[in-house]
């Protein structure tokens, strides 16, 4: 569907719990949901995307109380921090509200009422465990004792760790208050019941409407089948939460709420936009979309509770609920001890998130089967497919139309290919709307591959050097970056910063999906700014190292040392992905460094000492393939050695006497051949089209260079 009869879509991603950092695991959600509204939006679609912290419960209250604070401040924390997260991937919410929220209490007690008024609410008293002291009742996991089983100590309150029985907290020896270290006394309550055996028949034919992947349909088939259970959704009070109308000291469960947050956090945005009608989205008949993306250990909130309670309060009930299923790190579940528990605050300190959108897109599929991120694929596959692949499209040919007429040809060299990169733009756009970013990461690659097939074939740099050929690499250049905007194009609900920077590069408003169709013929364009840095195995390390750090100030310890094995598979990784660029052929640089990423500030600029030097002494070096050792005269009686990587494209006895511009206060390093005291500033696309640079006009060694 197209702008012409755009769709209207509400999408949500879960509410992440107000009382933690997002991490991987929550990283996983986001960024699928994003990239999946980000392509319905590329489409012309209309599409809004919705999300709120989940601030209510015992744990919140209890985590507040720690700290010192009121829930409220607690919650308020608690989202700067998430939506600092979010924003640092690139997780671009329309709306990001709370569940603690006005909106949110008046949607929760009207849907509430209507469960209350037709009949579907039961109360009745159940027996459970109250911690004296706190005064408070248990849930489960705030109770431990001994398992009645084996008797091992310390158990939680409804299975053993150690033999795997299952029981009652009830049924635990010597049972104890995680919260005050009290013995837990049974207590009497009334409790409020959703009763969702009335419902049965709903489910049954809901949930195979075509709303759930067929995996979980089957799975919540067995359920329906043994039958339902009422739903206790109500919690004693203290509780940090809505109190239950006409029940005092009766509070709803954080789960009642929750997904009502969803329609609190879009109700939130109608009333901050004024162009949006909430009823449009939510009456029983609406004619939009609604789809919510989960993690597959929520389903049964999802698609039981959630939709009975829907229809019961007569308001739609989802378009589809998407369950993913979870990430798992280096083959293991994520890990605090091995570092692997990897806050997106800590990946933020030392990696770019583009690296982590385009690996999870590269591995997510619409199936509930878990991945693996193994560190050592990750590094290199973000290296390989973006840097190598798809940014080396456009630096490989960009500068040749800048240094020209900075516009590219006026007709196409190869309209052929470019019409097949724009058709396979269909089946992408398949691809992603069904969630299967896998495949459609595979088939873009393919045809990076056969761009970067076509540049090597035709070489421009070389072209370039022969009298008569500029039209020529003119053309190709031209053809190759409009191959490249059909990539970016591709990649942009996932990339959406590399898809900003091509949009400066090629000078275009927009990279929509419909636009592609129109190829870029005689257009002006910028020159060619670096996209995106390799990604290093080091920063990997880092992260893991950080992460064990702050797993060590959690319990105030000293940080774990024994981190050989992420430096081998840090070592390892490196020796691959170096050995790949250096599989690459000219286009790369000696360090594997062809495109830079991050901008630097005037200060750092300012700090680079560039001053202009004569080649006094040019020399081969034995052994090395691409050095030349060059003898510098910089000024005031001062010689520098220095070694460089031009020997492609000089000969030694060329360069004796020239003037070039030198970094004079690099620090000295030690290499291979020698130590090296500086480094001389050349450009170009690598092979024999390196060039010196050269000044003129009455430079002299020793002069700064401003
Ligand atoms: O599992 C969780 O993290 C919950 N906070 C998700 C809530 S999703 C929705 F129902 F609000
Ligand atoms: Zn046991």
């Amino acid at each position: 569907m197209t702008a012409q009869n755009p769709r209207k879509i509400l999408v949500t991603s879960a509410l992440p719990y107000a009382n933690g950092s997002i991490h991987l695991g929550h990283l996983l959600e986001y960024i699928q949901t994003d990239i999946w509204v980000r392509f319905q939006k590329l489409r012309g679609n209309e599409c809004h995307y919705v999300c709120a912290d989940d601030a209510h419960g015992t744990a919140i209250m209890l985590r507040a109380e720690k700290e010192g604070i009121s829930p409220e401040e607690q919650i308020a924390r608690v989202k700067a921090e998430h939506e600092a997260d979010f924003a640092g991937f690139q997780i671009a919410f329309d709306n990001f509200h709370s569940t603690h929220s006005e909106e949110n209490r008046l949607l929760s007690e009207e849907i509430y009422k209507a469960c209350r008024d037709k009949g579907h609410i039961a109360i009745r008293s159940i027996k459970q465990l109250y911690d004296p002291v706190k005064e408070l009742f248990l849930a489960d996991r705030y109770i431990k004792g001994e398992c009645p089983k084996c008797d091992a100590a310390d158990q939680y309150g409804d299975n053993c760790e150690a033999c795997g029985a299952t029981y009652t907290p009830a049924e635990l020896k010597n049972p104890f208050s995680v919260i005050s270290g009290a013995t837990p006394v049974e207590k009497e309550s009334e409790h409020y019941f959703f009763k969702l055996p009335d419902f049965q028949e709903f489910l049954q034919q809901w949930t195979r409407s075509g709303t759930l992947q067929d995996e979980v349909a089957n799975k919540l088939a067995e359920w329906l089948d043994s039958g339902l259970q009422e739903w206790d959704i109500s919690r004693d009070a203290p509780y940090f939460g809505f109190e239950i109308p006409d029940a005092p000291n009766k509070f709803f469960y954080v789960w009642l709420d929750a997904p009502i947050g969803y329609m609190a956090s879009f109700k939130n945005l109608c009333d901050k936009r004024g162009d949006l009608d909430f009823n449009e989205y939510w009456k029983k008949d609406s004619t939009t979309e609604l789809y919510h993306f989960i993690g597959k250990d929520i389903i049964n909130f999802h698609a039981l509770f959630w939709p009975s309670m829907l229809s019961a309060a007569e308001y739609r009930t989802p378009t589809a609920v998407n369950a993913h299923g979870f990430v798992t790190v280096n083959g293991s579940k994520m890990s605090k001890s091995r570092g692997t528990f990897i806050k997106a605050r800590t990946f933020l300190n030392h990696l770019n998130p583009t690296y982590l959108r385009y690996y999870f897109a590269a591995k997510l599929s619409s199936s509930v089967d878990d991945f693996d991120l193994n560190l050592e694929d990750f590094v290199q596959r973000v290296n390989a497919d973006l840097v190598n692949k798809l940014v080396n499209i456009a630096s490989r040919t960009g500068n040749f139309i800048a240094k020209a007429s900075g516009e590219l040809s006026a007709t196409c060299a190869e309209p052929e290919m470019l019409q097949q990169f724009i058709d396979a733009g269909d089946q992408i756009a398949s691809h992603y709307e069904k969630r299967e970013f896998g495949r459609a990461m595979k088939d873009i690659m393919a045809l990076a591959d056969r761009a970067n097939e076509y540049i090597q074939e035709k070489a421009p740099w070389a072209m370039n050097k022969e009298e008569g050929r500029h039209q020529e690499v003119q053309d190709v250049c031209s053809v190759a970056l409009n191959l490249f905007r059909q990539l970016v194009t591709y990649l942009a609900p996932v990339l959406p910063e590399i898809a900003d920077k091509t949009k400066a590069f090629l000078n275009l408003d927009s990279l929509d999906w419909e636009a592609r169709r129109e190829i870029l013929l005689s257009h002006k364009i910028n020159k060619f700014q670096p996209m995106l840095a390799r990604a290093e195995m080091d920063k990997v390390t880092a992260i893991l190292e950080e992460t064990k750090t702050e797993l060590a100030k959690e319990n105030g310890e000293a940080p774990a040392v024994d981190n050989s094995a992420d430096k081998t598979a840090a070592k390892n990784a490196e020796k691959k992905a170096d050995k790949k660029a250096k599989n690459k052929g000219p286009e790369l640089r000696e360090d594997g460094n062809e495109v830079i990423a991050d901008t630097i500030e005037f200060p750092d600029f300012a700090k680079v000492d560039l001053r202009i030097a004569r080649i006094v002494k040019a020399e081969h070096v034995e052994g090395a393939e691409k050095l030349l050792q060059l003898t510098l005269d910089i000024g005031n009686g001062e010689t520098r050695n220095v070694f460089s990587g031009i020997k492609s494209a000089y000969n030694p006895e060329d360069l004796n006497g020239k003037l070039t511009v030198m970094v004079a206060n690099l620090a000295p390093r030690k290499m291979k051949f020698g130590m090296s005291e500086g480094m001389v500033l050349a450009a170009g696309p690598g092979g024999e089209d390196i060039f010196l640079l050269e000044p003129h006009d009455g430079a002299q060694p020793g002069m700064r260079v401003m």
